[in-house]
């Protein structure tokens, strides 16, 4: 067994684990935060997305013992005091999910594309949330949320 410390939406954990479970693993099963979802645990379709140091990562790909240290960002840490994150707003507002497993995924890795590049373009988006499946087609109401977020996000305060 391990002790492995970091980070989750802001607030200190500090595990012992085996070291190769995934980070999925310990966000779901461990810690019990669920917004976080398994998909195809391959890395291919991004359902389990989040932030290790404000880059986009697949927690189904990551291990445990890799994680140490490091500040980590899952869908619950992205509302304030109760109060969406513009993402979460446009995603609504554009209807931007049919059955939502996707959206959690959709959403962190949208985050971690926009702290990259502010108020980007649609084909901007489209290459940069290519590697996100939705099995339910919800693309165009996705790029339309992320267009939105992207100006939204720099007037308002980010995590
Ligand atoms: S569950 Fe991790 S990429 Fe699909
Ligand atoms: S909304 Fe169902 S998978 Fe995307």
């Amino acid at each position: 067994m391990k002790q492995i410390n970091f980070t989750l939406n802001g607030k200190p954990v500090s595990l012992e684990v085996q070291g190769q479970e995934s980070l999925l693993t310990i966000i779901r099963t461990y810690l019990e935060q669920t917004g976080t979802k398994y998909g195809c645990g391959i890395g291919e379709c991004g359902a389990c997305t989040v932030l290790i140091n404000k880059e986009p990562v697949r927690s189904c790909m990551t291990l445990a013992e890799d994680i140490e240290g490091k500040e980590i960002i899952s869908i619950e840490g992205l509302s304030v005091d109760g109060e969406l994150h513009p993402i979460q707003e446009a995603f609504i507002s554009h209807d931007a999910l049919q059955c939502g497993f996707c959206t959690s995924g959709m959403i962190m890795n949208a985050y971690g594309f926009l702290l990259q590049n502010p108020n980007p373009s649609r084909e901007k988006i489209i290459v940069g949330m290519e590697s996100n499946l939705c099995r339910c087609g919800a693309y165009n109401r996705i790029v339309d949320a992320i267009e939105t977020a992207g100006k939204e996000m720099p007037k308002k305060v980010k995590l």
